[in-house]
């Protein structure tokens, strides 16, 4: 199913969304890649207060970064996307869905500083923004409150279910 899709990706938009995994009118920027060797492949906790603290204490470190921030194409702000080994070795085939543990974490900046974290964690094997648990937080203090934290958030799955099960950022990253 995997190749399929990404041989359909080659075909115009409208007819790989219709034909492919993700929902039909979905924007997905995926093309076929390697990924590089010696990404972590950590798992950030799915609790709030450890989530944080692992956020606030660099736990993504050893993820595979994006270049350089960039502004979002979402509501983020000005950003950038790390992925763990497991989310990168999926999406180097544009595979969907992505395993279990596969985790995205987003630095959100205001100006040259570190504001926050926007995080995916996928928790169940089914495809679907439903299937991952969503954070983001607008403070970098290991003990701060998220506003948005939770399996299948509302707030944050309209926009997600476009995605390669629900991951938008473009592969390769950027
Ligand atoms: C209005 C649409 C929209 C909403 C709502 C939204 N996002 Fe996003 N998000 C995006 C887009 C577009 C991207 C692709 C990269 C970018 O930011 O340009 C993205 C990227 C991400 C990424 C990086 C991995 C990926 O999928 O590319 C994370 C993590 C993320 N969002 C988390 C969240 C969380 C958590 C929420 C809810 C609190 C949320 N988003 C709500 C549009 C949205």
């Amino acid at each position: 199913m995997a190749r399929l899709c990404s041989l359909l990706l080659v075909l115009p938009a409208a007819l790989a969304a219709a034909a492919c995994d993700p929902a039909p009118g979905s924007e997905v920027d995926c093309t076929p890649a390697a990924a590089p060797d010696g990404i972590d492949d950590d798992v950030p906790p799915v609790d709030p207060a450890a989530l944080q603290a692992w956020l606030a204490a660099d736990g993504y470190a050893g993820y595979l970064p994006e270049s350089a921030r960039h502004p979002s194409s979402g509501p983020h702000g000005a950003v950038r996307t790390f992925v763990n080994a497991r989310l990168a070795g999926s999406l180097a085939t544009c595979a969907s869905p992505h395993p279990v543990g596969s985790a995205a974490v987003k630095e959100l900046y205001d100006g040259d500083a570190l504001s926050g974290w926007a995080v995916m964690v996928k928790t169940e094997a089914a495809q679907g923004a439903g299937h991952w648990y969503w954070y983001e937080v607008f403070d970098t203090a290991p003990d701060a409150e998220a506003p948005y934290a939770g399996q299948g958030l509302d707030t944050c799955t309209g926009c997600h279910d476009g995605g390669l099960d629900a991951v938008r950022v473009a592969w390769p990253l950027r």
